[in-house]
C-alpha cells in the first residue's frame, strides 16, 4: 500500500471513530424508542453512587407549571415511563397494560439481593417484615437506574407491604430526580387500600407533581386499566387489536391439605371465589371441620364471603360456601341452595374420604400461583 492510500485509510478510520463517539454521546441523551423496556442492568455500584450523589430532597429544583387536574398531553420531547416493583407478579401485568396502552417505556425495579419466598412470608418476622418496620431500611436496587430526564410522567407501581410501599420504592425515589415530573402511583394488594402509602412517598420527592395513588385488586383487567388511564388525558394508543385473551395473567389454584394429603381445586368464576382468593393471598387458613349428613366436612371460615347462592347438586370434590361463613368439602352428593367456590377435579370419593378421615379434621386452605 502506498503512502497516500495508507494516509487515506488512517483518515477514514479516524473519521469512523469520531462518528461512533458522537453517536454514543447522542444515545446517552436520547430517550428510548417509545414502548421499549428500559433495562436495569450492569454494575449496581452505579446505583449506589447515584444514591450518594443525589440528595434525598430535591428542594433546589423547580417544578414545571401544570394545571391541577390534567397532565400535559405527551409531546415530542416528553415521554411516559412505567417504573414498578413486583415480587410475586401481580403488579407486573398492570404495569404492562399501562405501557401498552400509552406506548410508554417500562422499567422493572429488582432488588440487588432478591427476595426469596421466605423473605416475603409476612407476619413471620421475615426480611420484608423487618424492612417495613425499619424507617431507615433502603434495600439496594439491582443494576443501573433509568435516566428519567426525557420523561414528563412516571407511573410508579408497587405492591402494598404492611399498608405501605415496599422500602425499595423509597430507595428508588431517593436515587432519581423526579422534580417537576408527574408521578402517578398505583399498587396492588390482597385487600388493603392505597391508604397512606402514597402520601408517605411525597417527602422523598417533594418537588414531583404527585397524583393520588390508586389501588387495584389482583387480576385487574386491561379494560379496567384503560378506563382508569382516561382521566390523565395522555395519548392512548390504538390498541383495539389487543384484548384480554392475549394477556397471560397469573392464575391460582386452591390448595387443600388434610392429614398430609394435598388436593388442588380450580376456582369458580364468581365474586365469592375472588374474595376467597384475596383473603388466602394474605394468609393461608386452617379450618376445623366435622362431618355433616354423611356427605361433607364443614367448618367455620374466619370471615364472611359474598354469596352467589344457587341450587346445586354436589359431587365429590366440590368446595362449597354455606351461608357465607362456612366452607364445606363434599365427598358425596347433596342438593342445596349455596355457592360453589371451587372444585377438586381429580379426586374420587374414596380418596377424599381417606384423606379427610373419620370425624373431626384440621384442613389447611391456601393458594398456589402459576403462570
Ligand atoms: C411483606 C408483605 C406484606 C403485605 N402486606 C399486605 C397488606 O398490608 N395488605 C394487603 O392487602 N396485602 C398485603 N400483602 C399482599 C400484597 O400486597 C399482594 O399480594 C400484592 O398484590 C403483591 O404484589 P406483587 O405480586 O406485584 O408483588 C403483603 C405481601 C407481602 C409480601
Amino acid at each position: 500500500m502506498n503512502l497516500e492510500k495508507r494516509c487515506f485509510k488512517v483518515l477514514c478510520l479516524a473519521l469512523a471513530a469520531l462518528m461512533i463517539l458522537a453517536l454514543a454521546g447522542c444515545g446517552a441523551q436520547k430517550p428510548a424508542e417509545p414502548g421499549t423496556d428500559v433495562e436495569l442492568t450492569g454494575d449496581a455500584s452505579h446505583a449506589e453512587s447515584q444514591t450518594e450523589s443525589q440528595p434525598v430532597s430535591q428542594k433546589d429544583s423547580q417544578p414545571v407549571s401544570q394545571t391541577e387536574n390534567s397532565i400535559e398531553p405527551q409531546t415530542e420531547t416528553g415521554g411516559v415511563i412505567v417504573v414498578y416493583f413486583s415480587r410475586t407478579g401481580h403488579t407486573k401485568p398492570l404495569a404492562e397494560y399501562i405501557k401498552e396502552e400509552l406506548d410508554a417505556d417500562i422499567c422493572e425495579i429488582e432488588a440487588k439481593v432478591p427476595y426469596t419466598d421466605d423473605d416475603i412470608k409476612y407476619y413471620t418476622d421475615c426480611r420484608a417484615d423487618r424492612e417495613q418496620a425499619d424507617p431507615s431500611a433502603r434495600p439496594e436496587i439491582a443494576g443501573e437506574l433509568p435516566d428519567l430526564s426525557n420523561y414528563d410522567t412516571v407511573f410508579l407501581g408497587y405492591p402494598i407491604w404492611h399498608g405501605q410501599a415496599p422500602k425499595i420504592i423509597y430507595t428508588f425515589l431517593e436515587s432519581v430526580d423526579v422534580s417537576g415530573k408527574t408521578v402517578i402511583p398505583f399498587c396492588t394488594s390482597a385487600s388493603s387500600p392505597v391508604g397512606s402509602s402514597t402520601e408517605n412517598l411525597h417527602s422523598l420527592a417533594p418537588n414531583a407533581e404527585w397524583r393520588d395513588g390508586t389501588r387495584f385488586a389482583i387480576g385487574t383487567t386491561r379494560e379496567e386499566i384503560k378506563e382508569w388511564l382516561k382521566q390523565f388525558d395522555l395519548k392512548v394508543t390504538d390498541n383495539d387489536m389487543k384484548d384480554d385473551s392475549e394477556i397471560i395473567r397469573p392464575s391460582c389454584v386452591l390448595v387443600i391439605e388434610a392429614n398430609g394429603k394435598i388436593f388442588y381445586a380450580d376456582f369458580e368464576d364468581n365474586s365469592s371465589a375472588e374474595a376467597l382468593k384475596e383473603k388466602l393471598n394474605s394468609e393461608a387458613i386452617t379450618v376445623d371441620m366435622h362431618d355433616y349428613g354423611s356427605f361433607e366436612k364443614v367448618g367455620a371460615l374466619p370471615w364472611e364471603l359474598p354469596r352467589n347462592d344457587t341450587q346445586i347438586a354436589t359431587e365429590p370434590g366440590d368446595v362449597i360456601l354455606y351461608q357465607g361463613n362456612q366452607i364445606t368439602v363434599y365427598y358425596d352428593t347433596n342438593s342445596w341452595n349455596f355457592t360453589r367456590l371451587a372444585r377438586i377435579g381429580n379426586a374420587t370419593k374414596e380418596e377424599l374420604l381417606t384423606a379427610l378421615g373419620d370425624g373431626d379434621v384440621s384442613v389447611k386452605f391456601s393458594l398456589e400461583w402459576g403462570e
